[in-house]
């Protein structure tokens, strides 16, 4: 029996979306840019199910009931292969999954690069990130690796700004916490467009926050790419804590390491921080001071692990289990 088997990178963003302008089509309310990493990745393997009339997802060995994040994509992709077949999608993370690590994205993005090989359906472009947005608001910015942006504006195309050779920075995920996340983004960013006092601000904010961080990327600055970073991922999380219920994801193992983030800057080393709706921290840093980042953050806080990432490539097929 025919099984094709993907592979895809999560992403972070720099400039975060958190809030959708159309629930149904699942499109996010505003652009954002992010890095595609490697050494995490989402490996997903599709064949048809001989043994039952249904679609059957299985995350990490264990069947998923829910299929609502994979149903519309895969409906999507059914118009072009125009296959009746249900399909067995297995998912594997090499990761955490749905602890604020991005496992939505690279599941997503995974298993749309394996639908589309298994079809033979050589999608364009756009239509691969149609499938993916489908999925997950964040999960086409997978699809390509280095430097990615997603312009709302103009159908959410995504465009690779730099590719990782261009500028090899490390990413260094600080992992707090492996519980999976009490609110999902989906649900945090509703309750945030509908109660919070500065949501309108924060989506005034985010032409302006793209255009400061793609000149940054461009010229390669990492002092300025820092502080739009910082300043968009602080804002996000006030959105997130102004709202009602307030919304937290960061825990005090959280703050202290940012705090020796900062103290690591005030010695010289170029680095910055990100953190989405979860308590990980990643750290974008000069590959100069990966080992004495990662040395300070495991010797002086409580996270459990660090996981030492370059900036990674496109998702892709491969032949082995
Ligand atoms: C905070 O794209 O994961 O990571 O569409 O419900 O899957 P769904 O949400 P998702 O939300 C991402 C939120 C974020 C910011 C970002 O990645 O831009």
């Amino acid at each position: 029996m025919k099984e094709t088997i993907a592979i895809a990178h999560p992403n972070f963003a720099l400039v975060k979306y958190w809030g959708k302008k159309d629930n149904n089509k699942n499109r996010p309310a505003m652009s954002s840019i992010s890095v595609t990493v490697d050494s995490m990745y989402s490996k997903t393997k599709i064949f048809k199910n001989s043994q039952s009339n249904r679609h059957q997802l299985f995350i990490n060995g264990v069947e998923e009931p829910d299929l609502s994040k994979i149903h519309p994509s895969l409906m999507y992709l059914s118009q072009f292969s125009k296959s009746e077949d249900y399909l067995i999608i297995q998912s594997q993370n090499n990761f955490p999954t749905s602890s604020g690590l991005a496992s939505s994205a690279s599941g997503v993005a995974s298993f749309v690069t394996a639908y589309e090989s298994h079809y033979n359906l050589n999608l364009e472009f756009d239509y691969k990130v149609e499938s993916c947005l489908l999925g997950s608001g964040s999960a086409p910015r997978s699809l390509i690796g280095g430097f990615v942006l997603m312009d709302h504006k103009n159908d959410y195309i995504c465009k690779q700004i730099l590719e990782k050779s261009d500028w090899p920075l490390d990413v260094l995920i600080c992992v707090v916490s492996k519980e999976q996340k009490k609110i999902s983004s989906r649900e945090g960013m509703e309750i945030s467009k509908k109660t919070s006092p500065i949501y309108q601000e924060w989506l005034d904010m985010n032409h302006k926050h793209i255009t400061l961080a793609l000149d940054a990327i461009k010229k390669k600055d990492m002092v300025e790419l820092e502080k739009v970073t910082e300043k968009n991922c602080k804002m996000m999380h006030e959105v997130m804590k102004t709202s009602t219920p307030s919304i937290s994801y960061m825990t005090d193992v959280t703050h202290s390491c940012i705090e020796e983030i900062d103290n690591l800057r005030s010695l010289g080393h170029k680095l910055f921080y990100t953190i989405d709706a979860g308590p990980q921290v990643k750290i974008i840093c000069d590959p100069k001071s990966t080992e004495i980042i990662k040395d300070i953050i495991i010797n002086r806080t409580d996270v459990i692990e660090v996981i030492h990432a370059g900036l990674g490539g496109a998702p892709r097929i491969i032949n082995e289990d």
